[in-house]
């Protein structure tokens, strides 16, 4: 082989290196958590931290508890898929917020644990 030929086939060997490192490197990062460690939701009526992690850990609920769509053998996490932000269109599905609320304040209730008045949850309530 020519030397100059030698130093092409180098440049070439260099790029496909390059090329799975760069693959590999997409696809084998470590995944996203898939469970949030806490949320915090923003809103006209003061922001409310959610501790996501320690409801589950700790308040001995499971997933399903909130993500009430999971009995069914649907994968999807986010209220907003099926609960339409704010009051509801449609009248057999709560809206958004009435949901969350419903959900969030029937369980302290309900367990006897958990805020339920407003001030509790939203901390700079209007
Ligand atoms: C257990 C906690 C909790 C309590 C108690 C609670 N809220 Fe909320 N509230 C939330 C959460 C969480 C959201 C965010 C819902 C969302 O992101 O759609 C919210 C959303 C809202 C919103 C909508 C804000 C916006 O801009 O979309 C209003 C208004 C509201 N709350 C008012 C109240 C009032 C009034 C009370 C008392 C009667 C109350 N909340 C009690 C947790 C609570
Ligand atoms: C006490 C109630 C509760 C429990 C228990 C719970 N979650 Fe959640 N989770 C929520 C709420 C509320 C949200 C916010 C959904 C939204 O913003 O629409 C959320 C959000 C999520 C999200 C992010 C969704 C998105 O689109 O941003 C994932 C993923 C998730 N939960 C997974 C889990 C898993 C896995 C478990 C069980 C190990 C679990 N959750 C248990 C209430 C709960
Ligand atoms: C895949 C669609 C879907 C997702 C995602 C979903 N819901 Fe629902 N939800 C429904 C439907 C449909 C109903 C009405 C029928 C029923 O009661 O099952 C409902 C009913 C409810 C009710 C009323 C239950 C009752 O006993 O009357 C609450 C509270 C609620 N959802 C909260 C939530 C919260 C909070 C989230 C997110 C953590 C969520 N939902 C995610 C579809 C969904
Ligand atoms: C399935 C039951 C259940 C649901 C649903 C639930 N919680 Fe709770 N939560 C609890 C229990 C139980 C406690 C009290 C634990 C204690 O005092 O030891 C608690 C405590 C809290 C606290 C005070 C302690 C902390 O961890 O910050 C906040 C704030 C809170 N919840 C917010 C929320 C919000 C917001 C939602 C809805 C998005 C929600 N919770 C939904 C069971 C629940």
């Amino acid at each position: 082989m020519r030397p100059e030929n030698e130093r092409k086939l180098a440049v070439i060997l260099g790029l496909v290196l390059l090329a799975t490192a760069a693959l590999c490197y997409t696809v084998l990062k470590p995944d996203a958590p898939e469970e949030p460690v806490r949320m915090l939701f923003k809103g006209s009526a003061g922001d409310v931290l959610f501790t996501h992690q320690i409801h589950v850990n700790e308040y001995d609920t499971d997933c399903a508890s909130c993500h009430h769509n999971l009995d069914d053998g649907d994968e999807e996490y986010n209220c907003s898929e099926c609960h339409e932000p704010g009051a509801s269109e449609d009248d057999d599905v709560m809206g958004r917020t009435d949901a969350i609320h419903a959900q969030c304040i029937g369980c302290h209730e309900e367990m006897g644990a958990g805020p339920a008045e407003c001030a509790e949850c939203h901390a700079t309530p209007k």
